[in-house]
């Protein structure tokens, strides 16, 4: 047995329709606050983030998931600050590949990317207090509940709490060396 071949790749244009369709999913729009975009904003958005993490002047991040070669999802990497040494992240998967694990791969590849700069002190995210996976897949890369912003977005029709999530670079570095076998 072969294990699934997951790779990030950089967001291109090409690649808007699935965005579209990805946030268009049940699960997304009841999950994930999402203002209305249209297609021109969401492009505008795609292209002013870039893959390229040497970019001095990049704030803002995307790459899009393949699995075989498949598109299943993106990652996001929003909100840079050099000066603070933090980001946001923010990640999204098709249903049908929901609960293999991929969200978690995925999120973890691309931290393992972000932390390789030597200023990056702080990673943190927001995601809706009814949405147990994306919670479950924060707490396992590391990240810890920090606080909740109580009706702080209006989702599906609802008011909802958004959870604040935090990953220092200390607590992934020590995860890291956890998981390392001993020579
Ligand atoms: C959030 C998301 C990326 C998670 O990706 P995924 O590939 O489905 O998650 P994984 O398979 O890696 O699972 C991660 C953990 O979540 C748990 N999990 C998955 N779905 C769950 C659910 N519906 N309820 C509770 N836990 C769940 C898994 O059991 C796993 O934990 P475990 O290994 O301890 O069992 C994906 O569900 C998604 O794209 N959802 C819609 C968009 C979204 O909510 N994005 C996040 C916005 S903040």
């Amino acid at each position: 047995m072969t294990t699934p071949d997951l790779r990030l790749v950089p967001a291109l244009p090409e690649h808007l329709d699935f965005w579209m369709a990805l946030r268009d999913e049940p699960v997304s729009r009841k999950l994930v606050p999402m203002e209305p975009s249209t297609r021109e904003s969401l492009l505008k958005r795609m292209q002013e983030a870039t893959s390229d993490l040497s970019d001095p002047k990049a704030k803002s991040f995307r790459w899009m998931v393949e699995l075989d070669g498949r598109l299943v999802g993106t990652v996001a990497a929003k909100d840079l600050s050099r000066f603070h040494g933090r980001i946001e992240i923010g990640y999204m998967l098709s249903s049908a590949y929901h609960g293999r694990g991929i969200g978690t791969r995925a999120v973890g590849m691309v931290l393992e990317r972000l932390f390789e700069w030597s200023f990056l002190h702080r990673v943190w995210l927001t995601t809706a207090a009814d949405n147990l996976a994306s919670q479950a897949l924060a707490r396992k890369l590391g990240f810890t509940l920090e606080g909740v912003m109580p009706e702080h977005f209006f989702v599906d029709g609802q008011r909802k709490d958004q959870q604040v999530w935090g990953l220092l670079r200390s607590t992934w570095e020590a995860a890291r060396r956890d998981v390392r076998p001993v020579p």
